[in-house]
């Protein structure tokens, strides 16, 4: 048999006068496979699709979307006290900000420039997105974001892998399917952030801004435009102020004693002398504290404006990296029975950073303060060898990866600061400048009745030896070197 009578249709075709006719119902690939690699039958694809600037419109309204969600995400971080929506906020920007990057991408590929892609697609779509990005408190944001801007936009992914012809458009195809999937998680959790933070009173309450959202999006056809605009005009509500960054970082009830700077967590892991056990309880601790990297990274995605979108990309996976280091920490502290909220995590930095520096001498100070996690001795690998030396595998393997990351972010830091300023130790220099205009004011944050900086380690010391089985050291539980006289992180005197 020959390849061709394999497939059938052919030979049939030259060979008989009577035979049936190719049709796009009747077409099938060789030995029964399906044509088109299965992404269409015949007669669909000859049927289906958008223009090109048919797809590009929707791409154009996607791509605004994700990157407006981005903005929020991240612009709400600091404020937002609830620490696992700092958190979920952390990731759910990365998603939209990687995204982001596609989109702009497959643009790219359908148009000669002018793309467009730094105007709004519609009017009305921003007022959509100012009105979230004011919401008031925690529940006006959630309901917008999860039970409106989310869902719409898996509705525009939806419509628009419906839509595109999949021969034709395949790269859109591809990236609706990809993106469709991180925000149908998007949707689950926020559905379930809803579930647990929002009442029904504050539903009934928040009922009429829904359809003020509503209205919006209407008004703009839909966020992809599929609809015909209404072109109502509609008032601003919560907008009608214009939205500020809120730089000050919030916490919830969890956290306590946020100016306690009474343990130093460094001296400790650097004193050759202590074994491995306690270490790793400090750096659990070191890592939950990283809570402050995200309430500081977002203050320099929020008030940085006009690079491209790769430093915002780039610099939201650092943030979330961060995130990830936070909650690290925390599953360590669970693992060992501790109650971290009797722990006091400082918000010093991100706040004195947040309110005092500009955006470009806080991303210094971050790169300054990464190099100097660089160097073998008392960087990330020293952390790392403690956290082997104490064979826990967990706290091995929290180290493992925080100490990969760190890589990563040095990197970030010389593609975009050291680039910046000039060189890597410009940089630096320039970093560590900024760094000295933080009043970091140990004793009058005491004196000023903010702080006793209360010893926590020995509570913690004590009940950690307890929930592994060991007597706690009597001389650890005396540990009491303070940061009076260290600046934290940075490991140098400033007295
Ligand atoms: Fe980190
Ligand atoms: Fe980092």
């Amino acid at each position: 048999m020959s390849i061709r009578s394999a497939a059938g249709i052919f030979d049939e075709a030259q060979d008989s006068a009577c035979s049936p006719r190719i049709s796009l119902d009747s077409y099938a690939g060789f030995a029964g496979l399906p044509p088109l690699v299965g992404l269409h039958t015949m007669a669909e694809a000859a049927t289906a699709g958008l223009t090109v600037s048919g797809s590009v419109a929707r791409l154009k309204r996607v791509h605004w979307s994700l990157k407006r969600l981005h903005q929020i995400f991240v612009s709400r971080i600091t404020s937002e006290p609830i620490y696992e929506l700092k958190m979920a906020f952390s990731l759910h920007a990365y998603y939209c900000s990687e995204h982001v990057g596609e989109f702009a991408s497959r643009v790219r590929e359908m148009r000669q420039p002018p793309y467009g892609l730094e105007v709004s697609p519609h009017s009305a779509l921003d007022l959509f997105f100012d009105e979230i990005m004011a919401a008031p408190d925690t529940p006006a944001l959630l309901l917008g974001l999860y039970e409106y801007a989310v869902p719409e936009l898996i509705r525009a992914l939806e419509n628009l892998i419906a839509d595109t012809n999949k021969l034709f458009d395949h790269p859109t195809y591809r990236i609706c399917r990809l993106t469709l999937v991180e925000m149908q998680d998007l949707r689950q959790y926020g559905a379930n952030a809803v579930r647990c933070l929002v009442s029904q009173d504050a539903h009934l309450e928040l009922r009429d801004w829904g359809t003020t959202l509503e209205r919006m999006l209407a008004a703009a056809g839909g966020l992809d435009g599929k609809q015909d605009p209404t072109e109502d005009v509609v008032p601003r509500q919560f907008s009608a102020v214009p939205y500020k960054y809120d730089p000050v970082p919030k916490r919830d009830d969890r956290f306590t004693d946020p100016y306690n700077m009474g343990v130093n967590a460094e001296a400790l892991l650097f004193d050759d002398s202590i074994p491995p056990f306690p270490k790793t309880i400090m750096l659990y601790f070191k890592r939950m504290r990283e809570i402050d990297v995200p309430e500081m990274m977002a203050s320099i995605l929020a008030e940085m404006n006009g690079k491209s979108w790769e430093y915002y990309r780039d610099m939201t996976r650092q943030l979330w990296d961060e995130a990830r280091h936070a909650m690290m920490g925390e599953l360590g502290f669970i693992s060992m029975g501790i109650d971290w909220s009797t722990i006091p995590f400082n918000f010093t930095w991100s706040l004195g950073l947040n309110t005092m520096l500009t955006a470009k001498e806080r991303h210094a100070v971050l790169f300054t303060i990464e190099q100097g996690l660089m160097p073998k001795k008392t960087g990330k690998q020293h952390e790392w060898e403690i956290a082997v030396a104490s064979a826990n595998p967990l706290a091995a393997m929290i180290q493992d990866y925080d100490w990969a990351d760190e890589i990563l972010h040095a990197k970030i830091g010389r593609d975009w600061i050291v680039s910046e300023i000039g060189s890597q130790a410009e940089a630096t220099a320039y970093g560590d400048q900024a760094w000295s205009k933080i009043l970091v004011d140990w004793k009058k944050w005491k004196e000023d009745g903010l702080t006793e900086h209360r010893n926590w380690w020995p509570d913690i010391y004590r009940a950690a030896c307890q929930n592994h089985g060991v007597h706690p050291d009597p001389e650890l539980l005396a540990y009491n070197i303070t940061y009076e006289k260290a600046r934290a992180d940075l490991k140098e005197d400033v007295s």
